[in-house]
């Protein structure tokens, strides 16, 4: 059974995938890990994230067991992470990878912005969380403050809305809904709401 979970910054996509996948014991991959370790791997090679040729090589080179998770979770390595991302280059570089997981024997758990539409159209469940701009955005600035970084609620609303945008708009695998995907709109729910309405979704459709 594959599980395919896009979505938004700070829907909740990441917590329900991880749940999905230990309920439904399942491996699971956050593709945005891969994005964002490929931002940060070029901003260390002293170019920028819009330099399509320096973020291709670094997406080539990605050493999936070197990511450091303390390095790539910062605000900064989620702007940089939706600018390499629309690299054709990148994403292409990036693809066999996510495609091998999704196909592994079992089945897996995968989310991101476009696993139901280009990684893996077959997946057996596909789930579109959603969820306002200003709820992601308070879960998005909580997590940050946790984190020890000092950054405003408005700031952290604009970067949100930009990283939509661009993320919607770019031509390569956009951000958007399968048409075979069910949407689920976390705004009003707890995360055990959300987790226990995903599990509701994938055990009707197994
Ligand atoms: O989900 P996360 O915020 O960690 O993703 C960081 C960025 O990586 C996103 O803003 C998006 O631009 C990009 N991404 C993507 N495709 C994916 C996963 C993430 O383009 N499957």
């Amino acid at each position: 059974m594959i599980i395919a979970v896009d979505g938004p910054l700070a829907s909740g996509k990441g917590t329900i995938a991880r749940a999905l996948a230990a309920h439904f014991a399942l491996p699971h991959l956050d593709t945005g890990t891969l994005y964002r370790a490929v931002a940060v791997a070029v901003t260390d090679s002293g170019a920028q994230p819009e330099d399509a040729k320096a973020a291709e090589a670094a997406a080539l080179a990605l050493d999936i067991a070197a990511i450091d998770e303390s390095r790539i979770r910062s605000a900064g390595a989620g702007v940089a992470a939706s600018i390499v991302s629309a690299h054709p280059g990148v994403r292409a570089a990036l693809l066999k990878l996510q495609r091998d997981f999704a196909r592994q024997p079992g089945g897996a758990v995968l989310d991101g912005r476009d696993i139901g539409t280009v990684i893996a159209p077959d997946a057996h469940v596909k789930l579109f969380v959603t969820a306002d701009p200003e709820v992601r955005a308070g879960r998005r600035h909580a997590e940050l403050i946790n984190r020890g970084e000092q950054i405003g609620f408005d700031q952290v609303l604009g970067q949100l809305r930009q990283r939509d945008a661009r993320d919607a708009s770019r031509t390569e695998a956009p951000l958007m809904k399968a048409d075979d995907a069910v949407e689920l709109d976390t705004s009003a729910f707890t995360q055990d709401e959300a987790i226990r309405a995903a599990i509701a979704i994938v055990e009707a459709r197994r």
